[in-house]
């Protein structure tokens, strides 16, 4: 079976944005999971530009050959093979210091959105960051025209998918140990969420 080369336009667009977030946050060597890592541009690119950073990527078993084409393309020494990972079944032990996950939040359903930040918080380290990308709500409300007729395509493809409340996304962090550090703008109405998990007592 061959794999063709996955390439994501976004990624172009919004790699360089979220590097400038990540590089506030990972000012020490740390051990990243990077959920959902789609077609791998993120992990090569933010890898390459954070090199005190090892970074794992993770996906679905589809995803995995199209991840390595870009590790195959962009050797880099503190990027890992690509895992496994479908965030309703298990997870690597950890610890992590830094969880990063993209685009991913509103296209899983919010039950597994849900155990992504149970089971992700779970896998951090005392202190560790969980840094999350894409498009939230606000109070009920799209933060733009654009999100609200990105919600409708969402769920005209599946209606568990949606654009998920920043609110929800804090208060379930909260039952997980984990405190909001930063909420940043980025561009095209999109938002970096960061949160911390408390030291452990
Ligand atoms: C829109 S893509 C975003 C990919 C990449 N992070 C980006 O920003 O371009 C959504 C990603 O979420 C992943 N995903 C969806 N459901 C998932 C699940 N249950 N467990 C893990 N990843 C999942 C998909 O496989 C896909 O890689």
């Amino acid at each position: 079976m061959t794999t063709e080369k996955p390439f994501s336009q976004a990624c172009e667009n919004n790699k360089g944005p979220i590097l400038a977030v990540l590089r506030e946050h990972l000012t020490k060597p740390a051990r990243l999971l990077e959920v959902g890592s789609g077609t791998g541009q993120h992990a090569t690119w933010l890898a390459q530009h954070l090199p005190h950073v090892q970074w794992q990527p993770s996906d679905v078993l589809d995803n995995l050959a199209g991840i390595q084409l870009w590790l195959n393309d962009t050797p880099c020494s503190n990027i890992l093979k690509p895992i496994e990972l479908d965030v309703r079944h298990s997870w690597p032990q950890g610890p992590y210091d830094a969880l990063f996950t993209a685009n991913s939040l509103h296209i899983m359903s919010q039950h597994s959105a849900a155990l992504c930040i149970a089971r992700g918080a779970s896998a951090l380290s005392s202190e560790g960051l969980f840094m999350i990308y894409g498009p939230f709500n606000y109070q009920g409300r799209f933060t733009s025209d654009s999100n609200a007729q990105f919600q409708q395509w969402l769920q005209a493809r599946n209606p568990e998918s949606g654009i998920r409340d920043a609110e929800w996304v804090t208060d379930t962090m909260a039952q997980h140990g984990l405190t909001p550090v930063q909420d940043h703008e980025m561009p095209a109405n999109n938002r970096l969420l960061v949160f911390q998990r408390s030291p452990a007592r």
